[in-house]
C-alpha cells in the first residue's frame, strides 16, 4: 500500500544515470507481467539517439502547446499552461514502449473477439515495470501529448507495432506523496465510491 500511494507520474529528474543494471532489472520485471494468451506484446524501445530525443522533445512541446489551445478562454488556461507535462529533455533514459499487434506468441488465444487485450498486456508490463522502478528509488513518467503515428516514424519500428507509452526513467528530484496534478491544482482525486458500481 505504501509504495502504491507513492509511486507519482515524475516530470523532473535530477541528473544522475540510472544504472544499467537497474535498467535491465525494470525490463526483467516488467517483461514477467501477464499477458493475454502468454503472447508478451511487448516491445521496447530505449532511445540512444540524442538527434530522435530533441526530436521527440519538439513534438511533444508542439503537441502540448495544441492541447493548451483546448482550454483557451477558460479559467483552466493559465493553470494548463503551468503544468510540466513531461521530462523529455532531463531525464536520463527515455523508454517508447509498443504493442506487437500480430505477436506470434499466443497463438492469438485471447484476442480473436478482443483485439485490444495485447495493448492492455503492455499497460501491466508498464505499471510493473513502474513499481519495480518505484521500489529502486527510480521515478517514472508517462508521457501521451503526443502523436503515436509521428513517434512510431521517429523510431522507425515496424508496421505492425502500435505506440503504448512513451516513458522517461531517472531519479526523481523530489518524493511526494500526491500527484502532482494534484498539487497544482487541476484535478483531485476523487472518492473511490463514486466509480464503484453494483448491477
Ligand atoms: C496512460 C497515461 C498517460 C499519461 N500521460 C501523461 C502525460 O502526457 N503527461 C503527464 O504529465 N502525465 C501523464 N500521465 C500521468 C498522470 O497525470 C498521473 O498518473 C496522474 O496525474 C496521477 O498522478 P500520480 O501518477 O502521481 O498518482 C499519464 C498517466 C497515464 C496512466
Amino acid at each position: 500500500m505504501q509504495l502504491l500511494r507513492w509511486r507519482r507520474d515524475v516530470r523532473h529528474f535530477a541528473p544522475d544515470a540510472v544504472p544499467e543494471q537497474d535498467m535491465h532489472e525494470l525490463l526483467t520485471c516488467a517483461a514477467l507481467a501477464p499477458s493475454v494468451g502468454n503472447s508478451q506484446p511487448w516491445r521496447f524501445v530505449r532511445l540512444r539517439s540524442v538527434t530522435v530525443r530533441d526530436a521527440l522533445v519538439a513534438h511533444v512541446d508542439e503537441q502540448n502547446a495544441l492541447a493548451a489551445e483546448r482550454y483557451q478562454g477558460q479559467e483552466r488556461y493559465e493553470t494548463y499552461r503551468k503544468l510540466k507535462l513531461h521530462g523529455l529533455r532531463e531525464a536520463p533514459e527515455l523508454l517508447a514502449v509498443f504493442c506487437d499487434e500480430k505477436p506470434e506468441a499466443g497463438h492469438g488465444l485471447g484476442i480473436a473477439t478482443m483485439p485490444e487485450a495485447l495493448r492492455y498486456s503492455c499497460v501491466t508490463a508498464i505499471h510493473t515495470l513502474w513499481l519495480t522502478a518505484r521500489l529502486r528509488g527510480i521515478g517514472v513518467g508517462w508521457v501521451s501529448i503526443l502523436d503515436p503515428a509521428a513517434v512510431r516514424a521517429m523510431l522507425d519500428v515496424p508496421a505492425d507495432w502500435s505506440l503504448i507509452a512513451l516513458l522517461c526513467i531517472g531519479f526523481p528530484q523530489d518524493e511526494f506523496d500526491t500527484p502532482e496534478l494534484e498539487r497544482q491544482g487541476w484535478q483531485l482525486r476523487e472518492p473511490l465510491l463514486d466509480r464503484v458500481f453494483e448491477r
